[in-house]
């Protein structure tokens, strides 16, 4: 099974170059491997957390967006999308509000942190606090639920988070699973081999030191602006200087084969001075960047294309969350007003287990179809040339561990998917609502049956 990782990212900012070494290229690296299935998408529910500034919030969105998909995010390969095109987000977020502690929320580190600074400075210790603030982790928790990631390739910051996301996940089963985990438990990924990059002060590259480098913003010219004002010793021409001293050298490592870096070392040890040394770090960056400053520029004059590609995202999103939210809601108490219409004449007997049913087609061919307990016909597979075609996929079927991952909905209908074919459809609804409550059956009804 593939393994599925999840990642947010907060839409306060503009991209700098330590984000692109740190987050954005890592991410994207590992979107292109055939055993990961990636969600990546900007957290701009979160911004409004940090970020009062609308104009800001709007432009970071589509920065951000851009950033992404210059750096060669394939949106076909990737789930990309915006957190607030996703209105289950916001419900699921409510349901796990309803069964966090509070007690839980009080030990989080970023709200602490607010807390400790007022008092510090003798204010009222929850000055300037939100609740937005106070229950961060839970919406965070909410993101990656939903979508039922395996891991979350976050920074150390981020662990207690997905710490957090798990303990609601577990509470939540507890209280509504009926002895079943209703998610997958997330686990925090932090990256070790990944390059923290200084900044031009040499402290880590971040907004809030003021010492970033730009990744396109502002052109090759302000990169090359930024690269002038790295902080260097004062040694001249010709001295020999350091490497490991020099947060240029381990700019540029992030950005060279390891044959160029030992160039690039041998070269400051043997006396290039620090000008070309700056030189030489901008020339190999833009090698990198340069053709991504381009999509990039293009992309961010037009930005219908961003917004066609993110409501293309915000809907592969939301065929996984809305089916799963039904079943969420169905647990807790929720159900859809209109539920699906039950096959007529089937009377649920007491114990009635879901089935499958194989049968032989008119044309000597043979199919099954799916049975929920209470007779409800709920897939109906594609024809097999033998028994044995039709009971391998039965049998596969079964074993799903993840049956949300494999079924999609299909105009007025839904598919179930094995290598990339489908292999089952379920009947046709007049109602989208009746479809995604037939579908959030089918998905309780394929894991209670993987289950045991
Ligand atoms: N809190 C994360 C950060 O500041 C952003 C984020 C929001 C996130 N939701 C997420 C990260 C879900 C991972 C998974 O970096």
């Amino acid at each position: 099974m593939r393994t599925r990782i999840l990642t947010g990212i907060t839409t306060t900012g503009t991209p700098h170059l330590g984000n692109y070494v740190g987050a954005i290229r890592p991410a994207i690296e590992a979107s292109r491997n055939d055993d990961i299935d990636a969600f990546f998408f900007m957290a701009d529910y979160h911004a409004l957390i940090k970020c009062e500034d609308p104009q800001r919030l709007q432009r970071s969105r589509l920065q951000i967006a851009a950033t992404w998909l210059a750096a060669g995010l394939d949106p076909q390969r990737v789930t990309f999308y915006r957190q607030s095109d996703l209105p289950e987000i916001p419900q699921l977020c409510w349901l796990l509000t309803c069964v966090t502690a509070k007690g839980l929320m009080n030990r989080a580190h970023a709200y602490k942190a607010a807390v400790d600074q007022n008092v510090a400075e003798n204010e009222d210790p929850d000055a300037g606090v939100t609740m937005g603030l106070f229950s961060y982790p839970v919406l965070m928790a909410a993101d990656i639920l939903m979508f039922n990631a395996h891991r979350v390739p976050v920074g150390r910051d981020q662990i207690q988070h997905i710490e957090m996301a798990r303990d609601i996940a577990q509470r939540f089963s507890h209280l509504y699973g009926a002895g079943r985990e209703l998610f997958v438990l997330p686990e925090a990924q932090v990256d070790e081999s990944v390059a923290t990059l200084p900044g031009l002060d040499g402290r880590k590259m971040s907004k809030s030191y003021n010492n970033t480098i730009p990744l396109f913003e502002g052109g090759s010219r302000h990169l090359r602006d930024a690269i002038g004002r790295i902080v260097t010793d004062s040694r001249l021409p010709g001295e020999p200087k350091d490497p490991d001293n020099s947060q240029l050298y381990t700019i540029y490592r992030a950005f060279a084969s390891e044959s160029e870096a030992a160039a690039f070392r041998r070269a400051l040890e043997e006396g290039m001075g620090w000008g070309d040394a700056k030189r030489a770090l901008f020339e190999r960056i833009e090698q990198e960047i340069g053709p991504m400053r381009e999509r990039y520029e293009t992309l961010m004059a037009h930005p219908d294309d961003i917004e066609t590609i993110l409501q293309e995202g915000a809907r592969k999103a939301r065929a996984i969350a809305g089916p799963f939210l039904a079943e969420l809601r169905a647990a807790v108490g929720l159900e859809s007003a209109r539920p699906a219409a039950p096959v007529p004449g089937a009377k649920k007997k007491a114990g009635k287990q879901a089935r499958f049913v194989s049968f032989r087609d008119d044309d000597g061919r043979f199919r099954f179809r799916f049975l929920a307990a209470d007779g409800q016909d709920l897939l109906l597979s594609r024809p097999y040339a033998d028994a044995q075609g039709a009971g391998a996929a039965i049998k596969r079927l079964r074993a799903l561990d993840d049956p949300a991952g494999a079924l999609r909905p299909d105009g007025d209908s839904y598919a179930l998917y094995l290598d990339g074919e489908a292999v089952a459809r379920g009947a046709g609804f007049a109602e989208p609502d009746a479809r995604d409550a037939a579908l959030a059956k089918l998905v309780a009804e394929l894991r209670a049956l993987a289950a045991d």
